[in-house]
């Protein structure tokens, strides 16, 4: 249709007046400006090329994406302003192209790109549109779909090779009892002769190993077990209280310093206590092992408008950076006797209670993790609203 008006209008030319093209004139410059409007309030970002790879035009959203003014890049090679991708290979494809790629400035991002041919377009010079849509949310919730379903299987492996070693630590234990008896009963019948230490520190040794090998498959099995979590109202300042008498042995051990700045007026939370419990008792025992004798954890709890917080913050050793990114995976730990599952199983109980976990950390200086639940009111507080809703938009269809 545009081709037509501007065929008619360039045959009617030599019959036109001054005012006229004036008239025209001035509309084309109002629909260029209308046009650039919409281009540049879109999402994505546009960039037109001509057949040799040149910028003809690009959108304000390419600045946004990629950190490149689009008065700077007029008229030069894409292939120097957005160097990631092989645009020379692209273009003499010669058809329509859908590619994923990463930038890692002025963020780290995933786009999909679309190159489309703009052959038949009437424009001799502009020769690919190149449009970027940014997928990095739809990316990390695919992955974050991939990372749970890992997360499954792994942790019914697990439960299922704990449970299986619950067995001979069992039978060890057993077995060990009765030699213990029966050296002791060997002693007694040569007339109470006093037994060989070594043997009895070995004794004692494998004693407290089986009890600590016991111990830890039962903490395993109890955390990794995954099961719904029964909401019920609960006082948080009341469950963080409890984790922290559960470690209170660890902590007087050490003389750590625990300090307790909790909201007296927190609103009640939904939440399963035992889990949030397990969750905190976690998060406290990397706290306790970071900062060692004498250290100080603060405890603080606060709410905002959507969520209840609290914050763990220590003196301790704090994390490497290059250790942040890998935190919630399982099995990773800096740790000689560490598992590497404590913090992916607070995410996974934070997660189910529609929270979330924020770490923050300074190599040397000290740790801060904090946890945000969600408020026990906020889906109530939905309800009646969308009840509201609902009865407008009856009321319009009358
Ligand atoms: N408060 C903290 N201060 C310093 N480093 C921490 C802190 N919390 C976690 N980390 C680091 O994160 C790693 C993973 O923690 P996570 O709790 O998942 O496993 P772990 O503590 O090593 O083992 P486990 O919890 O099974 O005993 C730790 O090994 C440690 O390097
Ligand atoms: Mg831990």
């Amino acid at each position: 249709m545009r081709h037509s008006f501007l065929s008619k209008l360039l045959g009617k030319f030599e019959r036109v007046g001054p005012r006229e093209i004036q008239g025209v004139f001035l509309s084309l410059v109002k629909e260029k400006g209308f046009l650039e409007a919409i281009f540049n309030a879109l999402q994505e970002g546009i960039i037109v090329l001509d057949n040799l790879g040149k910028i003809k035009y690009s959108n304000l959203a390419v600045q946004r994406l990629f950190g490149v003014s689009p008065d700077d890049i007029l008229g030069k090679e894409i292939q120097k302003c957005i160097p990631l991708i092989d645009w020379p290979e692209l273009i003499s494809l010669g058809k329509v192209i859908s590619r994923d790629f990463q930038v890692f400035y002025p963020e780290p991002r995933y786009f999909n790109l679309s190159l489309i041919p703009l052959e038949g377009l009437g424009d001799k010079n502009a020769a690919y549109i190149a449009i970027f849509y940014d997928i990095t949310a739809t990316r990390e919730k695919t992955l974050e779909a991939i990372e749970s379903e890992k997360l499954n299987l792994l942790t019914m492996l697990a439960a299922g090779v704990a449970h299986e070693l619950g067995n001979p630590i069992n039978a060890l234990g057993i077995h060990f009892q009765l030699i213990e008896k029966k050296y002791k009963k060997l002693l007694q019948q040569k007339n109470g002769q006093i037994g060989d230490k070594e043997i009895e520190n070995s004794f004692a040794a494998i004693r407290s190993e089986i009890r600590r090998l016991d111990g830890i498959i039962n903490q395993f099995l109890k955390a990794i077990r995954p099961s719904p979590p029964k909401l019920r109202l609960l006082s948080l300042n009341q469950v963080l209280k409890q984790a922290v008498e559960f470690l209170s042995p660890e902590i007087q051990n050490l003389d750590i310093l625990i300090e307790m700045d909790l909201d007296q007026g927190l609103p009640l939370l939904r939440a399963d206590r035992n889990q949030l419990k397990q969750a905190f008792y976690n998060i406290l025992k990397n706290g306790i092992e970071a900062v060692g004798k004498n250290g100080i954890i603060k405890i603080s709890t606060h709410a905002d408008d959507s969520f209840l917080i609290v914050s763990f913050q220590d003196n301790g050793t704090g994390i490497a950076q290059e250790a942040m990114s890998h935190l919630f995976k399982p099995y990773f730990t800096t740790k000689s006797s560490g598992t590497g599952l404590g913090l992916l199983i607070v995410r996974r109980i934070i997660r189910d209670h529609g929270g979330e976990v924020q770490i923050e950390s300074q190599k040397g200086k000290g740790t801060t993790v904090k946890i945000l639940l969600p408020r026990a009111e906020r889906l109530i507080r939905l309800l009646p609203m969308a009840e509201k809703a609902k009865q407008t938009e009856a009321r319009c269809d009358e």
